[in-house]
């Protein structure tokens, strides 16, 4: 908890994100990953070469954006700002391992921006113009991201009402990445499973609350918490897809 606290208070971000709880939520995201670093490194693996894969098939004279790029977990940084010349990272907020490692490698910039361009103003749900215009680009991904453009947002809703800004915000990012002026990869949850004692799904949950996500290139599942974090019973999986280009 202090841990917590303390880099919810040293980690620059956007200024909204600290009052609305977006900050508390990124800070929350490493700490589950300490707890869990074993568990989650074939996850993260597998998003890193899923986005490699994707980025080895674009020219690299040019821009590669990373979209949710905030604590580098899932992202093969090192080889993309070998093979691009320009790489910047877009999220809310960086942790300070992920700012040094843009200041070691040189090319590498991070961009603190709300994708969805709607964040203070929810529930009104833009289309975010956000890198449209930018003939320097080469390749974008959006990497983890998706299902998490609602946890926030939707956490003090009536469940109706949380499905469908959650539906909006999702269809919102997907369509916005179908008019970027490049190839853009996306890896993101396809379901949630609660995982019974005996390993028998308990219930399946969709993250993306009926939107429709473009089919999968690959699948493969998130081990996000281990029977122990939720309560002593259950675990919860998700399963992720990777789309080379979306
Ligand atoms: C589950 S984490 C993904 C892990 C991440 N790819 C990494 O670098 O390790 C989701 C990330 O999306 C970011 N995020 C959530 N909503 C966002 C938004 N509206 N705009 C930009 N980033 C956002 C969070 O801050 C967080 O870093």
């Amino acid at each position: 908890m202090l841990r917590e606290a303390i880099d919810w208070l040293v980690t620059p971000s956007l200024p909204f994100a600290r009052r609305s709880g977006h900050l508390s939520e990124f800070v929350a995201i490493a700490a589950r990953r300490r707890r869990h670093r074993a568990a989650w490194a074939p996850h993260e693996a597998r998003s890193r070469a899923a986005v490699l894969r994707a980025a080895m098939t674009v020219d690299p004279d040019g821009t590669a954006i990373i979209l949710g790029a905030g604590h580098l977990y899932d992202v093969p940084l090192a080889e993309l700002a070998a093979r691009f010349r320009r790489v910047e990272l877009v999220d809310l907020a960086f942790s300070a391992a992920t700012r040094r490692a843009a200041r070691r490698l040189g090319n590498v910039t991070c961009i603190r921006h709300d994708v969805t361009e709607s964040l203070p103003e929810l529930p009104r749900v833009a289309a975010p113009g956000f890198l449209l215009d930018r003939p320097d680009l080469r390749f974008v991904a959006s990497v983890n991201l998706l299902s998490q453009l609602a946890v926030v947002a939707t956490r003090e809703l009536e469940d109706d009402a949380a499905d469908r800004l959650g539906r909006a915000l999702v269809e919102a990012h997907l369509d916005w990445l179908g008019r970027l002026p490049c190839p853009a990869a996306l890896v993101c949850d396809r379901a949630i499973e609660i995982v019974g004692p005996g390993g028998e799904i308990v219930a399946s949950l969709d993250p993306l609350k009926g939107a429709a996500a473009p089919a999968a290139d690959e699948t493969w599942t998130w081990d996000l918490a281990p029977r122990g974090e939720v309560d002593r019973v259950h675990s919860v999986r998700h399963v992720v897809g990777a789309t080379d280009r979306s």
